[in-house]
């Protein structure tokens, strides 16, 4: 079918709609889904071109799918990058990046606030191939500075953090990463490229789990990595071809589809978590609340600057107890008290989800390692869904009022 092309300048709101690959000939109005596992060449010569790279066009699955091709143009336009390449899940996109940029004897900086099976796999898992990591504190630039060596090729940042949301200036970082010849990653999961567009600030390739806000709706699992096609289309695409980290064009369509409202729900959940911060702030119960959107928060001036003016909607509370035990208890009360929110991992979602992350998320962090990451027993997260908040609020109250 003939495709009117569209217009260069769209918004991201726009492109997050409209931005995908042509229609087929049948002229469907939604995204087709291609579950193929390979495509039927015209004959042997085409397929040896195509194969050979010589000439466009689709061969097998694990090379590139038409869904998934929709996906990564559609999120890179968003983010502002060149290029995309959809993975399986958020933990293989970072796999991608540290396979494809990294060798024996490299150095890579990273926060030691970050996700934990991030800080495991560029931590423990990349040791194994002779890479060696440095964790440093997730806000000061300083720390990050004084751990750089002449083979560090990679800082790599998650910003806002989970589950306390605290930040990396993503500015400060990019430009201490190319001052020395290394790239900038940043996981931008949580605040997604409707609050946050990290290569405006410098970042070097962006890793997604999609599996949280691209989704939205708790349904699939999807990573990505953005970036310059050089290094995305090019190397990452090789790497793909090879190592098959693909995403199923099923997950890719789910995101695909997720992504039209991405700019919807970030900005309800933000407005929500806002609410719901101050008004725990506000409440006996609770010790300390962990927002970037407050002014409390000693980052708040970042987040607005580097976040659309907005905060996300994942916080975070500590709730009283005088004792690692004590807290741990008062905490699961919460949590075991709830009847609306989910106890469930994820986050982004539509629906409210709470968890406890010293004993989930952050389990398999060593006591010390959890330390250094400011996650005490008396820690819950809420990931704000887009319920009436007033139910959130009575589903808190259950637990914290008895504490
Ligand atoms: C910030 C962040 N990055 C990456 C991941 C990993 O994503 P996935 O679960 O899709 O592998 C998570 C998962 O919770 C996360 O919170």
């Amino acid at each position: 079918m003939t495709e009117r092309t569209l217009p260069a300048g769209l918004h991201p709101d726009t492109l997050a709609v409209r931005e995908a690959v042509e229609r087929s000939q049948w002229g469907e109005h939604s995204e087709a889904l291609y579950l193929t596992s390979s495509f039927v060449q015209p004959d042997a010569a085409t397929a040896a071109r195509r194969f050979g790279n010589e000439e466009p066009g689709y061969t097998y699955s694990r090379t590139s799918n038409p869904t998934v091709t929709s996906f990564e143009r559609r999120l890179a336009a968003m983010e502002g990058t060149e290029a995309a390449i959809a993975t399986s899940t958020g933990m293989s996109a970072i796999l991608m990046v540290a396979m494809t940029m990294l060798k024996s004897g490299d150095h890579i900086i990273c926060s030691q606030s970050m996700f934990g099976s991030t800080i495991k796999l560029l931590g423990s898992e990349m040791a194994r191939f002779g890479v060696s990591t440095s964790f440093v504190s997730q806000t000061d630039v300083a720390a990050w500075k004084a751990a750089m060596r002449p083979e560090t090729r990679l800082l790599f940042a998650e910003t806002p953090t989970n589950p306390l949301g605290d930040l990396c200036d993503i500015a400060a970082l990019a430009e201490l990463a190319h001052a020395n010849g290394a790239l900038l990653a940043v996981d931008n999961s949580f605040a997604s490229p409707v609050l946050q567009r990290p290569a405006e600030f410098g970042a070097d390739l962006i890793v997604h789990s999609g599996t949280k806000l691209l989704d939205g709706q708790g349904r699939a699992m999807a990573g990505a990595v953005c970036g310059p096609k050089a290094l995305v289309e090019e190397r990452m695409g090789a790497f793909q071809r090879t190592a098959g980290l693909n995403v199923a064009p099923f997950n890719a369509w789910v995101m695909l589809k997720g992504m039209e409202t991405l700019s919807l729900r970030v900005k309800a959940m933000s407005a929500a978590a806002l609410e719901m911060a101050q008004w725990l702030e506000a409440h006996p119960k609770v010790a300390r609340v962990h927002y970037c959107g407050l002014p409390s928060h000693p980052q708040h001036d970042l987040a607005m600057r580097q976040q659309s003016g907005m905060g996300g909607g994942v916080l975070a509370f500590d709730v009283i107890g005088a004792t690692p035990e004590a807290l741990r208890a008062n905490a699961f009360t919460v949590i075991d008290s709830t009847r609306v929110c989910s106890i469930t991992a994820n986050l982004g979602d539509v629906k409210t989800t709470i968890t406890h992350p010293a004993s989930t998320s952050h389990g398999r962090l060593s006591e010390e390692q959890r330390q250094a990451a400011g996650i005490s027993q008396g820690l819950i997260r809420l990931s704000v869904g887009l319920e009436h908040l007033e139910d959130i609020k009575a589903d808190l109250c259950r637990g914290l009022d008895t504490l």
